[in-house]
């Protein structure tokens, strides 16, 4: 920490009271998979589903933040390693806030998931894996990058020129290259529920 001058201040409004409030427990669901896998449609449809369930929620898409917040970050281990530090950071003050928060970043990298992992409290972090092979990313190439990256012309890109490394134990695993959108974010919902998180 560079400031070394600042108090925390306690807020009187705690983030129980908040929960109680909103009639849900907050925490957040973390999305990782290469990109095409599905992170950003699964955490969306999940996240129409508990607005439509009367919850607090907030989505955090990789490529939205690097417009804003992470504009000055580029694709390097370290700036990725920033990148998901600074999103850690942000959803730990959404949780505070009473909010379900949902992220769908590559987040690539097991230190740097854990590195979040432990800046939560036991159960507040769920680590959600969408499984999807490379060869049905690269086949659906939405953004067209896969082509790119296959032609030399962006750096880094993972799965091609930079690792993924699968979660090992990750709370939920999807295979979104084989069940459905709706399979998907049911199995969210049903983790959910046998957790009474959203009583
Ligand atoms: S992360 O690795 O730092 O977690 P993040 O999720 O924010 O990545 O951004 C990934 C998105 O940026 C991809 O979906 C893709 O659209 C775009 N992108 C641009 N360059 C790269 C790259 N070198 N590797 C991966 N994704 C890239």
């Amino acid at each position: 920490m560079k400031s070394e001058n600042v108090v925390w201040h306690q807020a009187t409004v705690t983030r129980q009271r908040r929960e109680k409030l909103n009639g849900h427990k907050s925490f957040v669901l973390w999305f990782t998979g290469l990109s095409g896998s599905g992170k950003s449609t699964v955490a969306h449809a999940v996240e129409e589903r508990l607005h439509q369930a009367g919850c607090r929620t907030f989505v955090f898409d990789g490529d939205n933040v690097r417009h804003g917040l992470c504009s000055d970050l580029g694709f390097s281990e370290e700036d990725r390693r920033e990148n998901i530090r600074r999103i850690g950071e942000m959803t730990k003050l959404f949780v505070e806030a009473g909010v379900i928060a949902m992220t769908a970043f590559i987040s690539p990298f097991r230190a740097d998931r854990k590195r979040v992992r432990e800046r939560f409290a036991e159960g507040d972090f769920i680590e959600v894996h969408c499984d999807c092979s490379l060869e049905v990313c690269e086949a659906r190439d939405v953004k067209g990058l896969y082509a790119k990256a296959r032609a030399g012309l962006i750096p880094n890109y993972t799965g091609i020129s930079s690792p993924y490394e699968s979660p090992e134990n990750p709370e939920i695993r999807l295979k979104t290259d084989t069940e459905t959108l709706e399979e998907s974010v049911e199995k969210v919902m049903e983790y959910l529920r046998e957790r009474r998180l959203l009583e």
